[in-house]
């Protein structure tokens, strides 16, 4: 009787095992396709500005001027820990200066290492997955005229079992969505603010509330949320909250002034810096965005 239990405990365990580290394998590398396209590195520079990648890689109280010196070493307090951003600066001994394209578009569009591992999803790759193939040819062409910067990468300060990176495999087939947050009948314009705003820019990344396992509540889609890195809130920019034009708000993302003249704050202040730098075209069509996306009121 005992040994029947025993038995059926261990094959339940080899289960459990085997079904873990299946549906937590990150997806095998493959021959990369886009690797024959050429980079438009012009192009490849608003898909930078777009994405905001220098905001979370250059150092700590870097300035605009710095935003192409990827040193990492700025940390970001999460419920669930305290995360560093690396390095990714073209040094071969502490960036990723050794890192083919396809590593690097793997890395980015999957939150998958070269070496196999999962990355942890305050890397914003659960929008960045959507990001269009000539873009991520023509960022990574933008990327080789990048300045070296050799400071060494500090682990993440984490409890132990999130340590664990093979866990980020469950979490990613649950919260990673493939789809786009907004679907429906868009125009084209509103089509291009949708994958500025959700592939590139990540809006929804610090507009959206997050369930207790940290995925974004998509039926809440940038209705606001408690700021996770700091005090204070962020603010509702749906229909419910945000009633500027669509001129106000391509002004807001290139001056930074409200309607009431206020002056935009807080980690905001980056966002306008590297969108105001884009075409108006761009703004105007992330304007247009929101002004689609259904209004959701939360209670505060
Ligand atoms: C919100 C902050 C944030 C933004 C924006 C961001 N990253 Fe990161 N990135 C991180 C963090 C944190 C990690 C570490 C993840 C981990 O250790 O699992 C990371 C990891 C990486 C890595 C892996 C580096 C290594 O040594 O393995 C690469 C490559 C990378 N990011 C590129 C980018 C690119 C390209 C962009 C813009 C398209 C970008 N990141 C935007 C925070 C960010
Ligand atoms: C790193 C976090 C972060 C990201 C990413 C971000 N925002 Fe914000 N956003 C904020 C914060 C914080 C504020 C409040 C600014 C303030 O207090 O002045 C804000 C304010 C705003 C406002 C003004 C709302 C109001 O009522 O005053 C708009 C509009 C806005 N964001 C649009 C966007 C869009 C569009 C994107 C994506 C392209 C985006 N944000 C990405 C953090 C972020």
């Amino acid at each position: 009787m005992i040994a029947k239990a025993i038995f059926v405990g261990i094959l339940a365990a080899v289960c459990f095992a085997v079904l873990y580290f299946a549906l937590s394998a990150p997806k095998a590398a493959t021959p990369n396709p886009l690797g024959a396209l050429v980079a438009d590195t012009i192009n490849g520079r608003s898909v930078y500005l777009a994405a905001g990648c220098g905001g979370c890689h250059s150092a700590p109280q870097s300035s605009q001027v710095d935003n192409l010196i990827l040193s990492g070493g700025q940390h970001f307090e999460t419920p669930f820990g305290r995360f560093y951003a690396p390095n990714i600066s073209m040094s071969v001994k502490n960036g990723i200066g050794r890192w083919s394209f396809a590593d690097f578009e793997r890395a980015v569009r999957q939150g998958v290492s070269p070496d196999g591992a999962h990355y942890f999803p305050v890397f914003p790759y659960t929008a960045y997955q959507h990001m269009r193939g000539q873009d991520i040819v023509d960022l990574w062409g933008y990327w080789q005229s990048f300045p070296v910067a050799d400071i060494k990468n500090q682990a993440h300060d984490l409890p132990l079992f999130l340590g664990f990176r093979r866990n980020i495999g469950l979490w990613k087939r649950m919260f990673m969505m493939q789809d786009w947050a907004i679907s429906g009948d868009l125009n084209p314009d509103e089509q291009r603010g949708r994958y500025l705003a959700e592939a590139l820019g990540h809006c929804g990344e610090c507009h959206t509330p997050r369930n207790a396992f940290g995925g974004l509540k998509r039926a809440q889609w940038l209705a606001g949320t408690k700021n996770p890195v700091g005090k204070g809130h962020i603010p509702n920019i749906t229909p419910a909250s945000l009633d500027w034009s669509v001129e106000e708000i391509s002004e807001y993302l290139s001056s930074g002034f409200t309607p009431e003249f206020d002056t935009v704050g807080g980690h905001m202040v980056l966002v306008v810096e590297n969108l105001a730098q884009l075409n108006p075209q761009d703004r105007n069509a992330i304007a247009q965005y929101l002004k689609a996306v259904p209004a959701v009121g939360v209670p505060q």
